[in-house]
């Protein structure tokens, strides 16, 4: 009886430790996020991109940020300042999507977490 509800305790440990294991991918996991989410407004003309010179459009321009700076920190989820808009840790008037009322579903923020965590690579 113990044992068993030993094995019942530690599966979704072994689960989690494997979904942290995998790796995310760029173009096959991250891509299709931005693209349905934030490249209409960021890139070319968009108002995203003008405003604040923030190109999601290709790996370059999201690495680079906008015209300030960096808004991912490869390995550091939590403090990049994409996180902190799409998470909605901001000033309201900051909230990505910008204008928009809900957030990206959770499990989109927490995959583009994931890819910079694990160093937000061009994989
Ligand atoms: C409806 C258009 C629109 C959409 C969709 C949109 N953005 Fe933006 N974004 C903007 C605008 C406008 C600004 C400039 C905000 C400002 O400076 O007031 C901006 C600025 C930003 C900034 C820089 C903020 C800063 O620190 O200056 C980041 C990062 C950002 N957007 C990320 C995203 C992400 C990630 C998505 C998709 C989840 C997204 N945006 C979707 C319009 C948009």
């Amino acid at each position: 009886m113990k044992i068993l509800l030993k094995i019942a305790v530690s599966l979704p440990f072994l689960a989690l430790l494997l979904g942290c294991e995998q790796p995310v991918s760029y173009s096959r996991d991250v891509v299709p996020i931005l693209q349905t989410n934030c490249v209409d407004c960021h890139t070319t003309s968009g108002q995203g991109l003008v405003k604040s010179g923030l190109d999601l459009g290709s790996y370059e321009g999201l690495l680079k940020g906008t015209r300030y700076g960096p808004v991912v920190k490869p390995g550091d989820s939590f403090t990049s300042a994409l996180v902190m808009l799409i998470e909605h840790r901001v000033d309201p008037s900051l909230k990505m999507p910008h204008g928009r009322k809900s957030r990206i579903e959770q499990a989109k923020i927490e995959r583009l977490k994931k890819w910079i965590d694990q160093g937000a690579k061009n994989n």
